[in-house]
């Protein structure tokens, strides 16, 4: 299958048409963004890396029932996926308190909840990827009742099947941003990517972060942490 017109670029991903109308390729850039492209900056080999993490996730949640956008992997880049519309909602799922969760709450990052959290945001570049509840989704119409519904039962199932997979990689999952979208035909799949770009992941003994909040922060040895993490991923 061949790249035709790019009909997307993003901060991360760009997307191509193929010759099949229900298919689309997409290919992951090393580019890395954070605080809506204020900070702009490169992690070397992360495309790699988050399309290989990403289409492993995406394969093992489809083993688990969820559906997803994933169709094939083409090369170290480039990834087959069903052509959908993407619902304008950032699914947020929290296990432990961090970044903008400790920020607006004003308590210490680490603290394990008893049960997750679920929160969306409106994706929407120019407002800042503003924070929203389903009834303010609703108004302003970027998904249905029902469609809502299952965006909140396939995240909370994907929290759920991640949480172990991560667990016997000695990798505790603190958070996460999900993106859905539409098939032709209507029907809800997971899109987007899952990767250490969309994840907090902390190794479960030590804590060390192991995602882009190595970037956000300046922390450093952001490639270490990318690679530790695809280390892990295949050598289970
Ligand atoms: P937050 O604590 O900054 O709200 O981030 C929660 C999770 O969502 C974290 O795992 C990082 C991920 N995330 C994205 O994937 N894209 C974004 O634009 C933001 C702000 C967070
Ligand atoms: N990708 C997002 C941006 O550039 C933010 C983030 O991942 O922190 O704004």
């Amino acid at each position: 299958m061949e790249k035709l017109e790019q009909i997307y670029e993003g901060k991360a991903k760009k997307v191509f048409k193929t010759d099949d109308e229900n298919l689309y390729i997409v290919s992951y850039k090393d580019d890395a963004t954070a605080f809506n492209g204020l900070k702009k900056g490169t992690i070397v080999g992360k495309g790699v890396i988050n399309n290989k993490m990403s289409n492993m996730m995406m394969q093992l949640l489809e083993k688990h029932g969820v559906k997803t956008h994933y169709v094939k992997e083409l090369s170290d880049r480039d990834t087959l996926v069903k052509k959908v519309s993407i619902v304008p909602l950032e699914v947020i799922i929290r296990n432990v308190s961090a970044g903008s969760f400790s920020k607006h709450y004003g308590v210490e990052e680490g603290i394990v909840f008893d049960e997750p959290t679920i929160e969306f945001s409106y994706k929407n570049d120019e407002l800042g990827d503003p924070l929203l509840n389903a009834y303010h989704a609703l108004a302003l119409k970027l998904a249905t009742k029902e469609e809502i519904e299952t965006i909140k039962t396939m995240a909370f199932k994907v929290n759920e099947v991640l949480t172990e997979y991560f667990k016997g990689l000695n990798i505790r999952l603190v958070d996460f941003k999900l993106e859905f979208g539409r098939l032709p035909s209507g029907e809800i799949v997971l899109a987007d990517e899952i990767s250490p770009d969309t994840c907090r992941l902390w190794d479960l003994t030590t804590n060390e972060k192991l995602d882009k909040d190595r970037f956000r922060r300046d922390m450093g040895g952001v490639e270490d942490a990318y690679n530790e993490v695809m280390k892990r991923l295949t050598s289970k």
